[in-house]
C-alpha cells in the first residue's frame, strides 16, 4: 500500500481514443471546442487526435485542421497518435511537438489493427523514432490487448514485458498498457504491470483501461496500489478501437478524478469544469454519458 503516489497524471485521450470510434463523423469544430475546454478543466496531458491514414480511420480525417485550432494552454501537452513516418510528418507540419506510437502485445491484433506483425510494426517506428529524437519530440509507446486479445484470447504476461522493454528501449519516455477489450480484473492487471515493472521503470509506465466489463476502476486501483501514477482516460467514457470489436469505451475521467480525489491523490483537476464538459459532449455526440460521476452530479 505505501507505493500509492500522492499525485496522479490523467493522460485526457477522449478527444482521439474517444471520437476514432464514432460511428458518425464529429465536426472539426466540436473537436476543436472539447480540447479548448478540457485544457480549462485542469488536464495536464491532453492527447489531441491521430494522423492515422484517414481510409482506416475517416473520424479523425481532420488532425491537421483540429491540431492546429487549439488553443495551446501553456504547461498542457497535446500529444497525438501516429502510425509511421507519413504520420509523423504530418504531425509535425502543424507544429506538434509530442507523439504517440503504438504497437501490441498480441501477433493477432497488431495485423487487424495496422496490417502488421509486432515486429514489422516496430521497425516501422524505427524511422518514426529517430526523427523524433532529433527533432527533441518526445515520444510515448501504447501497447494494445496487454490483458487478452479478441483474436487470440490470451496474451502472454511475457509478451507484454518484450514489448514494453522493446518500445522503452527504442527511447519512448512512457509506455501506456492498453486493455483494449477491457477484459482484465484486478489480479491479472497487477501481475502484468508488476512483471513489466521488473523490466521498465515503474515511473516510465501508464495504464489505459477500457470499461467494457466494468472492471476498469478496480483495475486501477489494484495498479495504483503498486505505484503506477500515469492513468489514461476519456472524459465521458467515450472511447473504443474500431479494429478491436467488443472494446466499448475508456474509463470515464470524471470516474478515475473522483476516485483519486477521495482517496487524496491529487490531479490538478477541476471537477466541476471535467463534470460540465462530459455533459456537453455527450449532447454533442446525442448519446448517453457513460460517466458515473458525470451522471450523479447532474
Ligand atoms: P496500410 O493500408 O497497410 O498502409 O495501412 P500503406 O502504407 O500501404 O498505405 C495505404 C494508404 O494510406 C496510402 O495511400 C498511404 O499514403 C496512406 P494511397 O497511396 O492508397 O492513396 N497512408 C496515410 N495517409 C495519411 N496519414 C498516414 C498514412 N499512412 C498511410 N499516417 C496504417 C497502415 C498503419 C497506415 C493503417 O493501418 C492505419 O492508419 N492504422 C491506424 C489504425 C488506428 O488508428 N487504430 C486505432 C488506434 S490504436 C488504439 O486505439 C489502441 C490504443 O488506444 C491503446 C489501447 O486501447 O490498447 C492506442
Ligand atoms: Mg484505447
Amino acid at each position: 500500500m505505501n507505493a500509492m503516489p500522492n499525485q496522479v497524471r490523467i493522460v485526457e485521450v477522449g478527444a482521439r481514443d474517444g471520437l476514432q470510434n464514432e460511428k458518425t463523423i464529429v465536426p472539426t469544430q466540436v473537436k476543436i471546442e472539447l480540447i479548448d475546454r478540457l485544457s480549462d478543466s485542469g488536464l495536464q496531458t491532453i492527447e489531441a487526435t491521430s494522423f492515422v491514414s484517414p481510409k482506416w480511420i475517416p473520424q479523425l480525417a481532420d488532425a491537421a485542421d483540429v491540431y492546429t485550432a487549439i488553443k495551446k494552454k501553456p504547461g498542457v501537452r497535446y500529444p497525438v497518435l501516429v502510425p509511421n513516418l507519413q504520420g509523423y510528418e504530418r504531425a509535425r507540419a502543424v507544429g506538434a511537438t509530442e507523439v504517440a506510437i503504438f504497437a501490441a502485445a498480441s501477433e493477432a491484433f497488431s495485423r487487424k489493427n495496422i496490417n502488421a506483425s509486432i515486429d514489422e510494426s516496430i521497425e516501422r517506428f524505427l524511422p518514426v523514432l529517430e526523427r523524433a529524437q532529433a527533432d527533441h519530440v518526445a515520444v510515448r509507446g501504447y501497447i494494445s490487448t496487454v490483458l487478452g486479445c479478441p483474436y487470440q484470447g490470451e496474451v502472454p504476461i511475457a509478451d507484454v514485458v518484450r514489448v514494453a522493454k522493446r518500445l522503452r528501449d527504442l527511447g519512448c519516455y512512457e509506455i501506456s498498457l492498453g486493455d483494449t477489450i477491457g477484459i482484465g480484473t484486478p489480479v491479472k492487471a497487477r501481475a502484468m504491470l508488476a512483471a513489466v515493472a521488473k523490466q521498465v521503470p515503474m515511473a516510465a509506465l501508464a495504464v489505459h483501461f477500457h470499461d467494457t466489463r466494468g472492471q476498469a476502476l478496480a483495475n486501477i486501483l489494484a495498479c495504483l496500489e503498486l505505484g503506477v501514477a500515469v492513468i489514461d482516460a476519456s472524459v465521458s467514457g467515450a472511447g473504443g478501437c474500431p479494429y478491436a470489436h467488443g472494446a466499448s469505451g475508456n474509463v470515464a475521467t470524471e470516474d478515475v478524478a473522483y476516485m483519486l480525489h477521495g482517496m487524496g491523490i491529487s490531479t490538478g483537476i477541476n471537477m466541476e469544469k471535467l463534470v460540465a464538459n462530459g455533459r456537453w459532449l455527450s449532447e454533442r455526440l446525442g448519446r448517453a454519458n457513460n460517466s458515473k460521476v458525470g451522471l450523479a452530479i447532474a
